[in-house]
């Protein structure tokens, strides 16, 4: 039997990556973090000037992407992202790309070609999947959907602090503004919105801190008849 999947949706700064990182950890799952791949078409597609409101281009992009995640403990992200060839981990969440992700994964088309590539690093379970549309979308079927929920100024001021611990410095105002635009573009978009999925665990994150949160979710998936996939 394969083993479960658990998909880990919310807004930007819900705690998605942190607790997901805290769940692979403890329940020996391999982390499958989709923004990845949207952020991914953005990078190509700001390196090479293109238009990211351009449906077709970023679509064309998307079908050329080779996208590779390797575990490496040696850097703070705990992962190697290879790009087409490039290392790009950390170009991931440059403004640049923050700027344009939620344009570029608007487009249907760019989501048509993307979802196959997600869900074939899920077929065989034993994954922990992160996104916007994890449980609505790419693995309805998972045995565990969590939403993780907070409001914009407690999402706002957690990039900042994190902002602010790596780069010396950050503008929470702006930090809040562009969160807000990056949320009504993903909720309001006609393609795999961000919604709660159906039989979702919602977990409003605001009072609880990520290892408060990984618990309730360790809880459920403990209680899952078969958590080891075992026949
Ligand atoms: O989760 P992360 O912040 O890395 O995602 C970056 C952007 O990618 C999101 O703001 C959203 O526009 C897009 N995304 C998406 N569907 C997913 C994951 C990410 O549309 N499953």
């Amino acid at each position: 039997m394969p083993l479960p999947v658990v998909t880990l949706d919310g807004p930007v700064g819900s705690g998605k990556t942190t607790v997901s990182r805290i769940l692979a950890r403890e329940l020996g799952l391999v982390l499958v973090d989709t923004g990845l791949f949207y952020r991914s078409v953005a990078w190509v597609m700001d390196r090479q000037g293109l238009d990211a409101d351009d449906e077709q281009l970023a679509a064309g992009v998307a079908a050329d992407l080779a996208i590779q995640v390797h575990p490496d403990p040696s850097r703070a992200s705990g992962q190697r992202v290879i790009v087409n060839t490039h290392d790009v981990r950390d170009d991931l969440y440059s403004p640049e790309v923050e700027g344009i992700v939620s344009d570029v994964a608007r487009h249907p088309e760019v989501r048509r070609v993307l979802l196959p590539k997600q869900r074939e690093t899920l077929r065989v379970g034993g994954v922990v999947v992160a996104g916007r549309d994890a449980g609505t979308v790419v693995w309805p079927q998972a045995e565990v959907k969590v939403y993780l929920d907070a409001s914009p100024e407690v999402r706002a001021r957690r990039k900042h602090r994190e902002q602010e611990a790596a780069e010396g410095e950050s503008d929470y105002e702006q930090i809040l503004s562009l969160m807000q635009n990056r949320d009504r573009i993903d909720t309001g978009r006609k393609t795999a919105p961000l919604r709660v999925p159906e039989g979702a665990l919602v977990i409003d994150t605001d009072a609880l801190d990520a290892e408060a949160v990984a618990a309730q979710i360790i809880t459920a998936y403990r209680q899952l008849p078969n958590p080891d996939g075992a026949p």
